[in-house]
């Protein structure tokens, strides 16, 4: 006789974060609650019975496609309107009225300050949706063995911090993610020690400044420096990296705790957003171009074999060619290997937002592209400088790796993701070493 009884049918979610590694990282708390009721990840939009997505709003850009990924999703839920389709993050905040009226087929739009509430949302309207379906924890196939944020089995993020207390005039992060919050240092090596449990060798972590973190251990003060130390203490740990710190932060404590942490790697993102004190000024940034590049002289004295990347904004309201030749020769004196650079995208209810956005379209773009120009090149020097050495490399896959200090590498046979590699470096493409193992 055979049983009449159909095989439990395994849910699945799918988890889209975009924009930066706080949204990654919210995306993959977002999927928690999904994946302690039994969910399994699924391929992709198809085969998912729930899509959630991790918004951001940093920049026009940014939001459009949020809205429009939404949009596209619309014949997914509608072939199947059991399916359940969840928005959060920053534009989720930011808009989250008129994302539910323009985008009616939304089950839940939760915004980035509400994340603390959303397990009892998504128990909430998963309890509406599936219970009483043919859902079984127990029929489910093994955890997937890769950290959802970051895609590899070795790398995980472990947010220590959220929102920002600074109010740089440019910046909707303040609004929609309010004020700053730390998580107490006990509760952050929890989740460190259990990542690593689950495979992680290198850790990232996150926080919008990420070093202003002051919070307690054991009843005691501690700020980063401190728990750059205790993080690097954990056991089976190989490497500690943060994104994203503030230069007005990035103090001599800072700088000896990297110096002497074991786990600590050697690529500092220092984002100078502009090279001219007229314009760093009226983003209020808090610090001019002379005090950042005296922490980069802190740094590489400090730091043996330190190197840097960077944000920078050009077209900012009122700067002036002048303003942009400073960014230039920021950048030369600086020194980054990589930089993310952005036009300048006024956000509605920032300061610089009320101000005229005077550089026009045309300009913006030719900075844009002249900067890329002198990024790509110092870019090119840094891994040109590597090519016929031998590196370190922590493998994320089985043929893809970075060096400590940030390079990504390829290299010709499989190894197992987690491992620490030498691989001997015979080439560079615009922005990956190419090697062997020897
Ligand atoms: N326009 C352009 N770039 C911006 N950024 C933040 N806000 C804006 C804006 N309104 C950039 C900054 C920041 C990075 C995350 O995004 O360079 O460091
Ligand atoms: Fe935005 Fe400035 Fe805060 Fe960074 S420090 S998140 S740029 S307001």
């Amino acid at each position: 006789m055979t049983s009449a009884l159909a095989a439990p049918r395994v849910l699945r979610l799918h988890t889209i974060a975009l924009g930066c590694q706080m949204s990654a990282a919210d995306g993959a708390e977002m999927s928690a609650p999904f994946e302690r009721r039994g969910f399994a990840q699924a391929a992709g939009p198809e085969d998912a019975d729930a899509i959630l997505i991790s918004t951001c709003t940093v920049r026009q850009h940014a939001e459009d496609r949020a809205l429009s990924l939404i949009g596209s999703l619309r014949p997914w839920k509608e072939a199947d309107p059991n399916r359940l389709l969840v928005v959060g993050g920053c534009a989720a905040e930011r808009l989250g009225a008129w994302l539910r009226a323009r985008f009616p087929y939304v089950d839940l739009v939760v915004g980035a300050k509400s994340i603390s509430e959303f397990p009892a949302l998504v128990e909430q309207a998963l309890r509406a949706r599936f219970d009483g379906q043919a859902e079984e924890r127990d029929a489910l196939p093994p955890d997937s063995p890769r950290f959802l944020e970051t895609g590899s089995p070795a790398t995980a993020f472990v947010t220590i911090m959220r929102g920002c207390n600074y109010s740089c005039s440019y910046c909707i992060v303040p609004a929609v993610r309010g004020r700053e919050l730390y998580r107490p240092a006990e509760e952050i090596l929890s989740e460190v020690r259990a990542k690593i449990s689950a495979g992680a060798r290198e850790l990232t972590l996150l926080g919008q400044t990420v070093n202003s973190y002051a919070s307690t251990f054991e009843g005691r003060p501690v700020r980063f420096d401190g728990l750059l130390r205790l993080v690097d203490a954990v056991p089976n740990l190989l490497r500690l990296r943060f994104m994203s710190p503030h230069p007005h932060y990035a103090g001599d404590d800072m700088l000896s705790a990297l110096a002497q942490c074991r786990t600590a790697c050697e690529l500092l993102h220092m984002p100078a957003q502009s090279g001219s004190d007229r314009v760093l000024k009226a983003m209020r940034r808090n610090y001019t171009r002379a005090s950042f590049l005296a922490r980069i002289e802190a740094a590489r004295r400090k730091v043996p074999g330190v190197v840097f990347s960077t944000d920078i904004i050009v077209g900012f309201p009122t700067e002036t060619e002048e303003d942009f030749q400073s960014t230039l020769s920021l950048l030369r004196e600086m020194g980054p290997v990589s930089a993310y650079c952005f036009k300048y995208s006024p956000r509605e209810g920032t300061e610089s937002a009320s101000l005229p956005d005077d550089v026009p379209q045309g300009v913006k773009e030719d900075r844009l592209r002249r900067l890329n120009e002198l990024v790509d090149a110092m870019t090119q020097e840094a891994l040109r400088a590597r090519v016929g050495r031998d590196v370190e490399v922590l493998a994320e896959q089985r043929d893809f790796g970075r060096t400590r200090d940030g390079f990504k590498v390829r290299w010709d046979r499989p190894v197992e993701p987690g491992t620490l590699q030498r691989v001997r470096v015979a080439s560079a493409t615009r922005r990956t070493l190419m090697g062997e193992i020897p």
